[in-house]
């Protein structure tokens, strides 16, 4: 995703600095030439050589004798850099770069650089919710620095607290998201729904189904890098969701409907991958079930139908909206499908089947044939990412036409 994108990645003086070196080598995996800039006081946390292993080019560093071939390349490093990500950033280095202090290599080639700049923050607490370093940091955002919010948890001082170096994918996803891929989407709003719903019976149990929300998580993710306004409606899941988009947490078909139908006037594509219960219990009791004949082995539940999200959509289908439904099927994939495209107003249905390798539920690939009024399309075995991908960009033809 990163291919002919060149990353400046400066390392300061943070304990989180040995993380960068995973960093740097997702980067690379990714397909971009990753320059590394290490500051005096990184070099005490790691070594350079990790780095030079890593991403096959020469970090540079503020020791003479390892730079002096090289004393020009901040300026020419700040002119090809499509980004420069500072992680781990220090309270130092955070405060120089907000008052354009250009005293070593990597503040230079900041300061002499005009792509984006991203400041990862990694630090003590309290060194963090000092007000010097906020006012820094809300300095460096005026100047349209990107700044990523540190986790709070265990820190390394023995500290509880912000300040803590977020998660090496997230990183990525942050880089991916101002450097990766053509912004196709910009201006569009993209709905999404996404995992299983639980009906409850009782207190302590519910009704649901095997949805891990990976698909709906890919679309999020996927429309976000591509520069949409994503809305994502989410079941219950153990997946993180990317970040830039908007969440909502829901529970049951009925809180699914509730927060999608609100939001369906506005968007522009609906996607909904959701796998939603048909039926509920027609009464929740208050306390558990017991049993209460214990002679008999059998229970009946009376269920009543729930809502259908995207039938209600399709029959309220604003002017120019793309609407985009799943069809998860064991038998007869197309004829359902085509079914479903037409039942519930469609403009495209993905259907695939739960019995065939590497689709369905809880694998991070799908094989999804794409029906539209116009035909299908068969697309071969490729990630839940890549095939959201191929479908927003089928969504975004029609939206444009
Ligand atoms: N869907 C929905 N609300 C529901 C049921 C389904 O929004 N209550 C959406 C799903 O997210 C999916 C599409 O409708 O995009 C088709 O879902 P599916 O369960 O396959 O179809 P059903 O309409 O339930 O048909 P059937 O039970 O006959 O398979």
């Amino acid at each position: 995703m990163l291919k002919n994108k060149t990353i400046v990645l400066g390392v300061t003086g943070s304990i989180a600095a040995y993380k960068a070196a995973n960093l740097a080598s997702m980067l690379k995996k990714e397909g971009a030439d990753v320059h590394v800039i290490m500051t005096k006081n990184a070099i005490n946390f790691i070594n350079p050589i990790t780095f030079e292993t890593l991403i096959g080019n020469k970090c540079l560093t503020d020791t003479f004798d390892r730079n002096f071939e090289f004393s020009v390349e901040h300026v020419s490093l700040a002119k090809k850099a499509d980004i420069i990500a500072i992680a781990p950033a220090s309270a130092d280095i955070i405060a120089k770069c907000a008052h354009g202090i250009a005293d070593d290599m990597l503040t230079t080639t900041v300061l002499a650089a005009t792509c984006k700049k991203l400041i990862v923050p990694a630090m003590n607490t309290r060194m963090y919710e000092n007000s010097i370093t906020q006012e820094n940091i809300e300095h460096l955002k005026k100047h349209g620095f990107a700044i990523m919010t540190p986790e709070s948890g265990y820190l390394a001082c023995g500290d509880s607290g912000k300040g803590r170096f977020p998660k090496e994918e997230l990183i990525l996803e942050e880089i991916l998201y101002h450097v990766a891929f053509d912004k196709d989407l910009t201006g569009k709003k993209v709905l999404i729904t996404a995992g299983p719903t639980r009906e409850a019976l009782d207190p302590v149990r519910f009704i649901t189904n095997y949805s891990t929300g990976k698909m709906g998580y890919a679309f999020a993710k996927a429309a976000m890098l591509r520069g949409a306004d994503v809305s994502l409606v989410s079941g219950p899941v153990n997946i993180e969701a990317p970040s830039h988009i908007e969440l909502v947490p829901i529970t049951s078909a009925k809180e699914l409907f509730e927060e999608t139908s609100k939001r369906a006037a506005d968007a522009d594509i609906v996607i909904a991958t959701a796998a939603v219960a048909d039926y509920r219990p027609q009464t929740i009791a208050d306390n558990k079930i017991r049993k209460e004949d214990k002679s008999d082995n059998t229970m009946t539940l009376t269920l009543e139908r729930t809502e259908d999200t995207l039938s209600w959509i399709g029959q309220h289908k604003k002017e120019g909206q793309v609407l985009c439904g799943f069809a998860m099927e064991t038998e007869d994939l197309e004829a359902h499908a085509k079914d479903k495209l037409e039942r519930k107003n469609l403009d495209l249905i993905c259907a695939n089947n739960v019995k065939v390798e590497g689709a369905g539920f809880g694998v991070d690939t799908n094989v999804i044939t794409v029906i539209t009024k116009e035909g299908a399309n068969h697309l071969p075995l490729m990630s839940k990412f890549e095939a959201a991908g191929e479908i927003l960009t089928i969504c975004s033809q029609i939206s444009n036409r």
